[in-house]
């Protein structure tokens, strides 16, 4: 089984995480949100992953050179310019030569998802595409997948207004799609496979879903992206695991609290650091303060600086000693 997985976008709403590095390149817990993806979709027989390449497609190429990750073969599609969604599937799609029945997922997805199921109902209602479905308590924020009791597909409604959504089931962004899907991308332009291929299905009726309530999150943002490594230390996800690296140097005064803090990483005297992320190599300040905050590579917190509420702050950038930030992104407007 192949599958086409999705990691060209531009990561926008992590910015200034993404500034250069491709979100599903960014560690999850010391390992790379790509490999986490791809070590999921291995568990159920996918043995190719072509990635769905734009912006910065070197990352993943030298993070990768010997064409492996967690065990499935990669193969590389490099989009000329964004083609969105579908136009991203399509060109990736043909690069691979696919003829086959195949799967895509958004690169960002991390979840329990058992890809058997969704292939055995595809198969079942011989559809042409079928995809899996998650509820949510705001779905405005995802596409939104009203279905019939047999799992036919009524309608796909692109991030509604929160008041317009008709259910809190919503893409979950793992696909199972038929090769026909792919005649219906038209070549040499941006096509959103949410706005125009999926409703074009729902209107044929070939679209078909399965809701599934295992864990799910899309980790595309500050808060999901701290919330995804959280419940990986914590019991949400089978064993914990092990949030502090074995390069990380913490001083024996230092409390670290429910969090992550990478390789070559230092952690300052009498600093607290509770429910955040501190990427490799950064410094946390002497008695600094992080409460849900997410702190990049290199990045240099001054002592007594107070991080809270969803901070972000960029690879190298510096925090002033005794600075209170609440929900700031450093560099500001980033
Ligand atoms: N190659 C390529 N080219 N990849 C792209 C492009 C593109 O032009 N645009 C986006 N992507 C990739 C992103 O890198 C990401 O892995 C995936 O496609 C989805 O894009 P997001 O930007 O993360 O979309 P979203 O989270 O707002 O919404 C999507 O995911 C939701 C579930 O998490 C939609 O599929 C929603 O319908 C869905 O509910
Ligand atoms: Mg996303």
């Amino acid at each position: 089984m192949r599958a086409v997985v999705l990691v060209g976008g531009f990561g926008t709403r992590l910015r200034p995480l993404t500034a250069e590095v491709p979100k599903q390149m960014l560690p999850v817990v010391h390992v790379s949100m790509l490999e986490r993806v791809i070590a999921g979709l291995s568990r159920y027989g996918v043995d190719e992953a072509i990635l769905s390449l734009g912006f910065r497609p070197d990352a993943f190429i030298d993070a990768y050179p010997g064409g492996e990750c967690a065990g499935v073969r990669l193969r590389y599609a490099v989009e000329p310019e964004p083609l969105d969604t579908a136009g991203a599937i399509r060109f990736a799609a043909l690069e691979a030569g696919i003829d086959e029945t195949f799967v895509v997922v958004n690169g960002d997805v991390l979840n329990d998802f058992d890809l058997r199921s969704l292939l055995e109902l595809h198969r079942a209602r011989g559809a042409e595409g079928t995809i899996h479905l998650t509820p949510v308590e705001d779905p405005s924020r995802y596409g939104v997948v009203p279905t019939s009791d047999d799992g036919r597909v009524l309608g796909f409604i692109e991030k509604p207004p929160r008041d317009e959504a008709p259910t809190n089931w919503i893409n979950a962004g793992t696909y199972v799609l038929e090769p026909s899907v792919l005649d219906r991308i038209p070549a040499g332009r941006k096509v959103s496979i949410e706005r125009e291929t999926f409703p074009a299905m729902v209107a044929d009726g070939t679209l078909y879903a399965l809701g599934d309530e295992c864990y799910w999150i899309d980790a595309g943002t500050p808060a999901t992206y701290l919330e995804v490594q959280l419940d990986l230390l914590g019991s949400r996800r089978g064993a914990p695991e092990v949030g502090v690296h074995p390069d990380a140097r913490i001083d024996p005064s230092a409390q670290v609290i429910r969090s992550v803090i990478g390789a070559g990483a230092r952690v300052g005297a009498a600093a607290q650091v509770t429910d955040s992320v501190v990427l490799a190599g950064a410094h946390i300040g002497a008695a600094a303060r992080l409460d849900h905050a997410i702190v990049a590579e290199d990045a240099h917190i001054g002592a007594g600086a107070v991080l809270e509420d969803h901070c972000v702050v960029g690879r190298g950038q510096r925090v002033a000693p005794g600075q209170e930030l609440r929900n700031a992104k450093v560099p500001a407007g980033s």
